[in-house]
């Protein structure tokens, strides 16, 4: 059986085809399996789910007939999407190769991150993908992805310039390399970590900052930056116990970016929140953690991207989200019909479900 995938358009799908990995909505739950044979009511499914390209099997695709030549849409998602799960290999090798005592290979990263920084109209994609590109697998190869493209968008959206946002994306993409220096046992354990166990796992700071400062190229704030990126403002993180404007302005990045998405891969399967529900913790838990400033910045753009969102309220109505609550990102402004509910205000309503 062919193994060849590509990546194509919903719009472009037809009954029969065959996904070639799962397909995830945004807040990382699964929509379909791998393997799924896709039917009518599948892609329009899709299509309500907002998915936009999933990948299919080759051999599925030509054994659909009346396909057209030219089903293989190239528009900028679709370069970023196949971009996207060529660099998730790359990675994986790095960090295999890694653990298996080999040195970086500092080219590969700084391919991956010239791809990620050269595109800078792709924003909006790039929150798209860490949010749709979920696998527990391989957790983390996709973290470190993830990691990358958020804390390139931060930095981003913070005016830095290119060379910092550079900095923050190879951060980002290096930052717990040194996880593959612990050993595998601890890494996948399912269980709670004994104390011994957790004590070694975060060493993985200081393996991660050995390992890419054995390349004297490695940019030195960089370099700290995946050291440091354990460290909490109020002097409580490791492995130094550095405060506030001690703490480099791109680990502080790493941190929230790193945070984040961990905090959304626990919640696949486990819970149906929002992802304002994310957002609220991460506001209302993160006092002496994150930089506020970072912090603000990251959550107040990443919201915007909600307006327009149809939501399901509490009381079983369908609205609107159409103004952010800066002081509470869960709680924006809804429209149901023609009232305006201000959900800060009115806390007997919640937002229960994304439509
Ligand atoms: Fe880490
Ligand atoms: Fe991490």
């Amino acid at each position: 059986m062919s193994s060849r995938r590509f990546v194509i358009s919903v719009d472009s799908c037809r009954p029969g085809m065959r996904t070639a990995e799962a397909i995830f909505n945004q807040y990382g739950a699964v929509i379909l399996f791998e393997n799924t044979i896709l039917d009518e009511h599948a892609i329009d499914h899709l299509r309500n789910m907002g998915i936009q390209y999933i990948p299919v099997y080759e051999e599925s695709m030509l054994s659909v007939s009346g396909m057209d030549k030219d089903w293989a849409i190239t528009d900028d998602g679709f370069g970023f999407n196949v971009k996207y799960e060529q660099d998730v290999h790359t990675i994986k090798k790095t960090l295999t190769d890694i653990s298996s005592g080999k040195r970086l290979n500092r080219e590969i990263t700084d391919q991956i991150v010239h791809t990620m920084v050269g595109r800078p109209q792709q924003n909006r994609h790039m929150v798209d993908a860490v949010m749709q590109v979920r696998r527990i697998d391989e957790y983390t190869y996709y973290h470190c992805m993830n990691v990358a493209m958020l804390s390139m968008t931060i930095a981003r959206w913070m005016n830095f310039d290119d060379a910092m946002v550079r900095r923050c994306t190879e951060a980002g993409l290096l930052h717990d390399v040194g996880k593959a220096r612990i050993p595998v046992e601890i890494i996948n354990k399912p269980g709670k970590l004994t104390d011994s166990e957790f004590e070694e796992m975060k060493r993985h700071s200081e393996y991660g900052y050995m390992i890419v400062t054995q390349d004297r190229r490695i940019d030195h704030n960089v370099a700290v930056a995946i050291l440091t990126h354990h460290e909490k403002m109020d002097g409580s993180g490791y492995p130094l116990g550095l405060t506030g404007d001690k703490i480099n302005q791109i680990a502080r990045i790493v941190a929230v970016a790193d945070i984040f998405d961990a905090m959304t891969a626990n919640r696949v399967y486990k819970y149906k929140d929002t992802p304002f529900k994310v957002f609220e913790l991460m506001q209302h838990n993160s006092f002496g953690v994150l930089d506020p400033l970072v912090l603000n910045a990251f959550l107040s753009n990443m919201t915007h991207y909600y307006i327009g969102s149809k939501v399901r309220l509490s009381t079983g109505e369908t609205a609107e989200v159409v103004f952010m609550n800066r002081l509470d990102f869960s709680r924006p402004v809804v429209m149901v019909g023609d009232r305006f509910i201000d959900l800060a205000v009115t806390k007997s309503v919640s937002i229960v479900e994304f439509l």
